[in-house]
Parts: C-alpha cells; structure tokens; sequence
C-alpha cells in the first residue's frame, strides 16, 4: 500500500533518526517542511520534502492535504487503559468535597478497580479495554505504554498483562507492557508490607518473565503506597528479569524517589505534580525522561507539573494522558497537548515535542516513533483545515483531526 498526501500546508517534526529526545531549549523547536509531500508505503515513511520535489509515481491513494497540517501520532506513555468497570461514584464524592486521599481510605480508589477487575473475566477485560483502546486510536494516538496495577493478585496481574498482549497482537497501534503490581497493598496485607513485595518479587514476576508479558516494571512510589526503600527493593528485582524502572514518583508528595528512581537507570519518572530543586538537579544529565500528566491534575484538582521550570533548567519533558478509572478516565492527548499549553505554559512547539519524540522516548520507541523520519513507522496525524498548527491546542476541547494513518493504514 503506497499513499501520497500532498500540499500539506506544513509538516511537522521532521527529524534526523539520530534524535532520540530533546530538551530545554532545544524543545521550543519543532522542525518543520511548508507546503510538503509526505510518502507512506506499507507501514514506513518512504519520502518527503517540498511539494516542487513531490515524486510522480503510481500510488494506491493519494491524499490532498491543502490547508492541513500533518505530523506524527501522538505516543502516550503513560497509561492504565486495561481495567473492569468505572468509579464515577468517586467522581461525584469528590465533587461533594472528598479528596483523593479520603476515597482511598475508605476503600476506594486502586482497591475498589481491584476488587472489579478481579470479579470481571478476562474476555469482558479484553472487550472493555479494546472499546478504549479504538477511542485513543481515533483522537491520534499510535503508540501507547498500559500498565498492570488493578489486579494485586497472581492471577489478577497475569490477567491484565495477558489481556495487553493480546491487544498488542489484535491492533497495528504500538503497545508496551508494564507490570506495577506494586500500585496498593491489598486490605490483606495492610500490616504486612514485606509479605505483599514477597510475593511481587518471588510469585508474580518469575510468572511474568517467563510468559513474556512485560517492558517495564512500575510502583507506586507516595507516602501511603511504597516508600522509596521498597521501591528500590522493586526496581532491583525486576531488574534481574530485564524489566527497566518507570515510576509513579511525586503525585501527592515529594519524598526523594526521583533519586532513587534516576540511581536505578529508571527510563521514566511520571507525574511529577510536586517537584523540589533537588529533584530538577538530580534529573539533569541523567537518562531519566519527566513524565508530565496534565489531565491528572485537571481531573483531580491538584497542582500541574512546573513544566517551565523543569524545561528552564535544560531538562526535557514528556507529556501523557495517565488514562484510568481513578485519576483521569481520559484517553485524549489533544486535550493534553492543549493543557499544556494554557494551564503550564509550555508553547505548542514544546508540547507537541513532548507528546511525540520525548513520549516515544519515554517508552524506549524513538528508533521507530515520535517523528517525521525516513524509515520509522507511517503513523501521521492529519488536521482538518486549520491557519496554522497553533490551532490544535488553542481549539481545546475539540480534536482538530480530520485523520489518522497507524503502521500506512487509516484507522476507521
Ligand atoms: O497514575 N497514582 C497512581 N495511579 C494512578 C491512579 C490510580 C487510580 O486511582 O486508579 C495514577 O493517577
Ligand atoms: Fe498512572
């Protein structure tokens, strides 16, 4: 299958494949070709350039995008998309003044997804998850990070993990796995922490590794969930099985984690809503990708990741969606993108490179996602008639996509 789209207004986030991520002042550019072809064949970027080099050649379907913008997909790298059920009761406690924080104590919260997921077969997991997973697809994103974390059982975990595998396998959009049974103690284990990450360590993740189910390893990293010696403890031995850290860390609190987190190679560190300059200071030259979470901190009502001060310092910054029943039962990176914008002042050009070159990063894909790059997979987003790219965060709320191709196809 060979498509050509061709009088793109402009094509953005052309990048040299050495580019792995950016940062600091580097992310205020978004490299970009005006008036631009764009050739897709089978699921690679074939060729692009200025429309006077536009090739003339038989093709399968050709594309005019005039008055469009065209760029890559969106790789969220943070998401919880697997999961039985909702908490829309939660919402509106919150609503009714309950805090996060309360709900969880009463039994809310991660134990509440639990006890669902783990009454909930995993064919009706599968074919809840795959509804959200074609939701995200539509609104732009094609590579996206699931977590495990709603089970907290043996068989609630291998349950999660098999369900994403068997997403990975049914969908073109790129999945990675990663396994956080380390999200809550069960109720069982409340007194007996060590015997919670007995069984993480020496049950769960032999099973895992030796079925193949995960990328990475993930914890809860908060005062109330796991403190940073048991995260450590975690991270140590996942490592064994190859699993490399990416680490819920500074949500509510900040309590050091982001060392421990950058001193064990984490590849990511996720959401970040309470950030120290000890932090910031730790985090430069390391190869440890911020993750920001903005509709997280939308939907719950807590503070936004300081983006500017993070970006100021020389650091980069990745943005993702943090999808979940709890925190934020939102899947639409457009609605990051424009939160980014407006409520942590990152410029469109900064967000954009953090939804895309430093998301892909942030999931160990920027060899193959996260840019306009000769070879790398032709998942593009295309605009609907805009002025300018400007237009997509300042449209907020309202998902200026007219389309969007996933591995040379367009997703229906
Ligand atoms: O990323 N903070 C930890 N985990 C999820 C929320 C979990 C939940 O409430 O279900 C998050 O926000
Ligand atoms: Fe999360």
């Amino acid at each position: 299958m060979i498509t050509l789209i061709t009088n793109i207004q402009e094509l953005l986030q052309i990048r040299d494949s050495a580019i792995k991520k950016v940062s600091g002042t580097a992310m205020a550019v978004l490299p970009s070709i005006k008036n631009a072809f764009l050739l897709l064949k089978d699921d690679c970027i074939a060729d692009f350039g200025i429309m006077d080099n536009c090739p003339s050649i038989k093709v399968d379907l050709t594309i005019d995008a005039t008055g469009k913008v065209v760029l890559p997909t969106w790789c969220d790298s943070h998401t919880h998309i697997v999961y039985a059920g909702n908490r829309v009761q939660e919402f509106v406690d919150r609503i009714n003044g309950l805090s996060y924080e309360e709900i969880a104590n009463r039994g809310g919260g991660i134990l509440n997804s639990a006890k669902n997921l783990n009454l909930t077969s995993e064919d009706e997991i599968y074919r809840q998850s795959e509804i959200r997973l074609n939701e995200v697809m539509k609104l732009g994103t094609g590579a996206i990070e699931i977590k495990s974390g709603y089970g907290l059982t043996v068989e609630g975990e291998l349950k999660m993990l098999r369900v994403i595998k068997k997403l990975a396998k049914n969908y073109p959009i790129k999945i990675k796995a990663t396994f956080l049974g380390a999200h809550a103690f069960p109720l069982e284990y409340k007194e007996n922490h060590s015997g919670y990450i007995d069984l993480i360590i020496n049950e769960m993740l032999p099973k895992i590794a030796k079925e193949n189910l995960a990328d990475f390893i993930d914890v809860f990293c908060e005062t109330g969930y796991f403190s940073v010696a048991e995260t450590k403890q975690i991270m140590i031995a996942a490592k064994k099985y190859g699993l490399q850290p990416k680490i819920h860390v500074n949500q509510f609190n900040a309590i050091n984690g982001i060392e421990a987190c950058v001193n064990h190679n984490a590849l990511s560190v996720d959401h970040l809503e309470i950030v120290t300059e000890q932090d910031i200071e730790v985090l430069k030259n390391s190869i440890t990708m911020p993750v920001a979470l903005p509709s997280c901190s939308y939907f719950i009502s807590i503070p936004y990741t300081p983006a500017r001060k993070m970006i100021d310092a020389g650091l980069p910054l990745a943005l993702a969606t943090d999808f979940n029943p709890g925190t934020t039962p939102s899947g639409n990176m457009n609605f990051v993108v424009a939160t980014a914008c407006i409520k942590m002042k990152m410029t469109p050009e900064e967000a954009i490179n953090a939804v895309t070159i430093n998301g892909a990063y942030a999931m160990g894909i920027s060899d193959t996602h996260g840019s306009i790059t000769l070879g790398k997979k032709a998942n593009v987003i295309i605009s609907k008639e805009v002025t300018s790219f400007y237009e997509l965060p300042y449209a907020f709320g309202n998902n200026l996509i007219d389309c969007v191709f996933i591995d040379g196809k367009i997703v229906e």
